[in-house]
């Protein structure tokens, strides 16, 4: 089975099982949103649990994998013409190089089997300077946390990663800095994370 057959099946409850527990870590992360207008990405956008708490301001794209996960997100974004949704792969965006002031990352990168060819691809889109903002959970380096990369064995194909480490995917990219990094559930296993891209080659 892949992701997209898992979130076929899991759309109609995603919002049951995710919504209540996930308000306050989406509503802290989408605050340090630090664009007023231009373009924004939501990458895996799912059902579109993020949308009620974007500010008013700036143009946004949200991209999924799975059709009945983006048809959610069609129903929550209804009224709202600032909002546009794509059907595509994170690991190929349809998008040319710097085109998005900041990226959202929330509840994917370390769902998809390769993060380093999706935060890759973020960084490609994001504009120098721009920022990413992540919520997921990541393992420290080092951390033995046996049953979690037991669970990955059965989970990663079918539903989401239990055993990356941040640090490990973020060293495949050379322009995106951590700027910052706090635990915020789960005696830390999921943290919030905001990259910044740098402004030049130096
Ligand atoms: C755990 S859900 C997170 C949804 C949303 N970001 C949230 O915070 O609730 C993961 C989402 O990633 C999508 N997804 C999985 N692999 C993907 C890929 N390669 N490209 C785009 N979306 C993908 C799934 O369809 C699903 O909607």
């Amino acid at each position: 089975m892949s992701l997209r057959h898992t979130y076929t099946l899991f759309a109609p409850i995603y919002d049951l099982l995710i919504a209540r527990a996930s308000t306050a870590l989406r509503r802290d992360s989408l605050q340090r949103l630090e664009v007023t207008a231009g373009d924004v990405l939501l990458t895996g956008i799912g059902t579109g649990l993020d949308i009620p708490h974007l500010p008013q301001g700036p143009c946004y794209i949200g991209l999924d994998l799975t059709p009945a996960m983006l048809r959610q997100a069609q129903r929550r974004s209804h009224g709202r013409n600032d909002i546009r949704l794509h059907l595509g792969d994170a690991m190929q965006l349809p998008y040319r190089d710097a085109s998005f002031d900041a990226v959202v990352l929330h509840l994917i990168l370390a769902v998809v089997p390769q993060p380093e060819r999706l935060l890759a691809e973020a960084e490609r889109v994001l504009k120098p300077g721009g920022h990413i903002l992540i919520v997921d959970k990541f393992l420290r380096p080092g951390q033995r946390a046996p049953l979690r990369r037991l669970l990955n064995l059965f989970t990663r194909h079918i539903a989401t990663r239990t055993d990356v480490v941040l640090e490990d995917v973020l060293a495949c990219c050379t322009q995106l800095h951590l700027h910052l990094d706090e635990p915020i559930l789960a005696r830390g296993w999921f943290r919030r994370i905001e990259l910044r891209k740098v402004t030049s080659d130096k």
